[in-house]
């Protein structure tokens, strides 16, 4: 009778604990968001309150490098593949892919050609596989129909829909009867207006200021749907901006002849396909051009870009220097902002800060690769990760110690309740106490069974047994 009362009472004090913890990571949720073009240095430009309020209570990277080229469309598959943009396949905001003849184009919004989007698997996709729900409120390509499926639940592309539009269906989502675990946001600015004003413009105080308003904004709405304790929320965007400047202007018709060339990709990164035969005239006339143009030949792209491996990299790639401007010719659209140019310059990194059960509360951690958040996401969702190009031992500091994987399962309970349980804010980590209520009742509850039997039969072997049985189930 007795050595079955001990094998139960050790299999529940070993269990409690991380029953309390699985009470969270069964139901993690995340919800992803982008504010595009969100250079990382906008939060000191103007009292930006509820950014700041999330970087208190969560964690904030001061510098993350997103991937070359540093534009929209590459660096959003990016954050949902963590794949660099030769692999992952949208190398540009405008391709020419030769085998497949197909062009792919922002411009015309000329995006939804599927196999552009297939050369990976975006999370939504690996998500849903997995038997979970995601929910998409215009996120870039998620209204694409990649392998054959859509998110769950999707808003096609329409930047007249507002923000506030936008929040309304992703609380919708994440309430309904099936909720959604994976949620994706994403707004056009500061992105639009550091195009038209450039990023040092005064007039981009507001602009920011605004986008502090829409954060404060979802956060109440967050709170409202009693969202916002268990919901991990990220916040994010593709690249910085940089000003540009009519006196920085590179003019290609002033060294190449237009008829042996097609311009596929724009400034800062001009992606050149030479006619017939035109290879050569071409790369000898634009070569020593200018000093702020570097001109490379595909096979010779820096290996830090990860920028060559990829048919729809053009034979002829020129990049500008920070702050110059590529055009055909001076009538060609100019912007007093722009981004593109080389990942490794600071003016081209986004923010990133996290907030919810999953994070530390006012950590502030000094640089992480954008590669690095997919499988930060897939360790939150508990999906298996697609081959990728980041790792999550790069930003699991992130993670507050409470968070389920995070916790090592090879120590022994003594050892698991001798480590100190975190500090929660009792408003913030409402289903972790009921948990550990429920644990502690179960732990007490036997051990007064435990010991009552032990003063009765007093086992020598009393220590050897617990660590023994304790140990295996802790690994499982
Ligand atoms: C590529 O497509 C264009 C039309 O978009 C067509 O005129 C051309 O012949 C195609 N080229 C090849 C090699 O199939
Ligand atoms: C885009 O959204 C606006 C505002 O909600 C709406 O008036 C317009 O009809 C929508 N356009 C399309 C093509 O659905
Ligand atoms: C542009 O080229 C000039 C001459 O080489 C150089 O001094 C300057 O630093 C370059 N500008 C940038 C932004 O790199
Ligand atoms: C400048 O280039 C655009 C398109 O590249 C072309 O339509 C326009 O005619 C050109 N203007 C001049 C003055 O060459
Ligand atoms: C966050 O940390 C800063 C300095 O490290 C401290 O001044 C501040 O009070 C902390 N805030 C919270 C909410 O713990
Ligand atoms: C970013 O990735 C590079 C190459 O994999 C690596 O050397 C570097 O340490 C990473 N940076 C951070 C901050 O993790
Ligand atoms: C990035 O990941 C893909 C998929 O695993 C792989 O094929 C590629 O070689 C990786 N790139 C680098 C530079 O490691
Ligand atoms: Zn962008």
């Amino acid at each position: 009778m007795f050595p079955q009362l001990l094998l139960v009472s050790c299999i529940f004090a070993a269990l409690s604990l991380p029953m309390t913890f699985s009470l969270q990571s069964g139901q993690q949720k995340v919800l992803l968001v982008s504010f595009d073009g969100f250079r990382w240095d906008y939060l000191y430009k103007v009292p930006t309150p509820n950014f700041h309020h999330v970087m208190e209570y969560g964690v904030h990277v001061k510098q993350v490098t997103n991937i070359f080229i540093t534009k929209t469309y590459p660096n959003h598959y990016t954050l949902v593949t963590g794949l660099f943009a030769e692999s992952h396949g949208i190398v540009a905001n405008d391709m020419f892919d030769p085998i497949l003849n197909k062009s792919f184009s922002l411009d015309h919004m000329n995006i939804y050609d599927p196999e552009f989007w297939e050369e990976a698997t975006p999370i939504w996709i690996t998500n849903q596989r997995a038997g979970h729900t995601s929910g998409a409120a215009m996120w870039p390509g998620t209204d694409v129909k990649i392998h054959n499926s859509f998110p769950t639940h999707y808003m096609p592309y329409n930047e007249s829909v507002s923000f506030e539009e936008r929040v309304a269906k992703i609380i919708e989502w994440f309430t309904s009867k099936e909720p959604i675990n994976l949620g994706l946001l994403y707004w056009e600015d500061p992105d639009d207006m550091g195009h038209q004003l450039g990023p040092d413009s005064p007039l981009m105080g507001p602009v920011i200021s605004d986008i502090d308003h829409k954060l404060g904004y979802l956060i109440r709405m967050l709170k409202r749907a009693n969202l916002w304790n268990d919901i991990n929320l990220i916040i994010t965007s593709d690249h910085g901006m940089t000003q540009c400047s009519k006196e920085r202007i590179i003019e290609l018709d002033k060294y190449l002849d237009k008829d042996h060339y097609t311009l596929i990709g724009h400034s800062p990164v001009a992606a050149i396909l030479p006619k017939e035969g035109k290879f050569d005239d071409v790369y000898e006339a634009l070569a020593d051009a200018h000093p702020n143009l570097t001109v490379y030949k595909k096979e010779e792209m820096p290996e830090r870009w990860h920028y060559k491996y990829n048919n729809r990299v053009q034979p002829i790639v020129a990049v500008a220097d920070e702050g110059w401007h590529i055009l055909q010719n001076k009538s060609d659209e100019f912007l007093l902002g722009n981004h593109g140019y080389d990942n490794a310059l600071a003016e081209m990194h986004p923010i990133f800060l996290a907030h919810g059960p999953a994070f530390r509360e006012n950590f502030t951690k000094e640089a992480m690769n954008s590669t690095d958040l997919y499988p930060l996401l897939c360790h939150l969702l508990s999906i298996t990760a697609m081959p990728h190009n980041g790792s999550l031992s790069n930003v699991q500091d992130l993670l507050s110690s409470a968070t389920p994987k995070a916790i090592p399962y090879t120590q022994s309970t003594t050892l698991l309740l001798g480590s100190g349980l975190p500090e929660y804010e009792p408003e913030e980590a409402y289903p972790y106490f009921i948990g550990l209520a429920l644990g502690s009742i179960i732990v007490i509850v036997f051990s007064v069974i435990f010991i009552k039997h032990l003063i009765h039969s007093q086992v020598p072997a009393l220590h050897y047994m617990h660590t023994e049985i304790a140990q295996p189930l802790l690994q499982a």
